[in-house]
């Protein structure tokens, strides 16, 4: 049996994660460390402790906290370590950065100082979760590849290039087994609804208009959360030592057509609603320093680790809406009075 930490696994990737891998990974023990912020629920793991009495624990703790990190480092001598943990969102990177840095760099430094201490064997890997956004923005043309220079543009994308360049000099300097990632815009269920996808879906829900940044150009690339997480398994089994892989699903998307497909997908999934109307979009203030473009080449995943995205975008945003509507009570219990006044405070511009 192998000892696997997930860090951040009650967050939207994590948690799918944590179910998907103790499905497909039947000699995986999976311990759970996330500190439950904002945007960690424990609703998304209800279950599995009955499911997977001997291979599933949860621990409720922060990736900074070196001592409680050290002390379950020693008492569960893992195997190796996948770290979701992160503050994730741009837009409240730019109203408050200092909580990026702390989690997002001083988190992952505090969990690879553990590593260098516990993982003498050079067996053990430590997988950080990295993101397509550390490159930076693209023009109308091009992809992102692992020889792209980092560029990073906001307060988030500056505190996940930062931890990239700790995990890397940690297998320069120390030798630790290290893998990176670096994915795309994930989308499915689980996913906090102040993420685009179940954001849109929420206001629509609620009659209210669906406010899209600038003129709703900018492009997004695409993946359903599986299929990350499937290459997040194969990177991490399969990976080099010291080596970037970039994950995708070959799936650009313009803002603008992304919401008009949700509109389409909830008149077609709510046409027996009486109560349902279709939204209006208002366009809004941009959002500073947005990036135009991203575009994830996954050719090194595809051919080093034999990656390939399965879930078209047709049959992962049908099957995202239909989970968003049909547990519409998860979404409303996370509504949090904080989150409220974040909305507020993101979106007066769009009232
Ligand atoms: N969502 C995407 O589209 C996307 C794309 C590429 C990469 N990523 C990366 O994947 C990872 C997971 O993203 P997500 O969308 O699931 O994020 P999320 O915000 O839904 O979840 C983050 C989780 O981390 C936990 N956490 C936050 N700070 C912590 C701390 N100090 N100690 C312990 N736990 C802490 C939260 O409680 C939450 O459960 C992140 O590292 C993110 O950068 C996300």
């Amino acid at each position: 049996m192998k000892n696997i930490l997930v860090t951040g696994g009650a967050g939207f990737i994590g948690s799918n994660f944590v179910r998907r891998s103790l499905k497909l990974k039947k000699d995986w023990r999976i311990v759970v460390l996330d500190a439950l912020t904002y945007a960690g629920n424990l609703e998304n793991l209800n279950g599995l402790e009955d499911e997977y009495k001997d291979r599933y624990s949860f621990n409720k703790l922060d990736i900074k906290d070196k001592e409680g990190v050290f002390k379950l480092f020693e008492r569960e001598n893992f195997d190796g370590v996948i770290n979701f943990a992160a503050e994730s969102h741009v837009d409240r990177s730019i109203l408050g950065p200092l909580i990026f840095v702390e989690t997002n760099v001083l988190g992952t430094v505090n969990l690879l100082e553990a590593s260098r201490k516990y993982f003498k064997d050079g067996e053990k890997r430590f997988l950080q979760i990295s993101t397509d956004e550390v490159y930076g923005a693209l023009g109308e043309d091009g992809s992102f590849t692992e020889e792209t220079k980092v560029d990073p543009s906001s307060p988030y994308s500056a505190s996940k290039t930062s931890a990239d360049l700790f995990v890397l000099a940690y297998t320069r300097t120390y030798g630790l087994n290290v893998v990176i990632t670096r994915c795309c815009n994930n989308y499915g269920p689980y996913q906090f609804p102040e993420k685009l996808i179940p954001f849109m879906i929420k206001r629509a829900l609620d009659n209210e208009p669906l406010p899209v940044y600038g003129d709703g150009r900018n492009v997004r690339d695409w993946i359903y959360v599986d299929d990350h997480n499937d290459g997040t398994i194969l990177a991490f089994e399969k990976g080099k030592i010291g080596e970037v892989y970039n994950l995708g699903a070959r799936c650009e998307k313009r803002n603008i057509d992304l919401v008009k497909i949700i509109i389409e997908k909830l008149k077609n999934n709510l046409k027996d609603r009486k109560d349902f109307k279709e939204p209006q979009i208002n366009f809004v203030k941009d959002r500073p320093g947005h990036d135009f473009r991203y575009s994830i080449d996954p050719s090194k995943a595809e051919r080093e680790l034999g990656f390939k995205a399965k879930v078209s975008f047709e049959e992962g945003i049908e099957k995202t809406i239909k989970w968003y509507i049909e547990n519409e009570g998860w979404w409303r219990r996370i509504i949090s009075g904080e989150y409220l006044e974040y909305v507020k405070k993101q979106y007066e511009d769009a009232k």
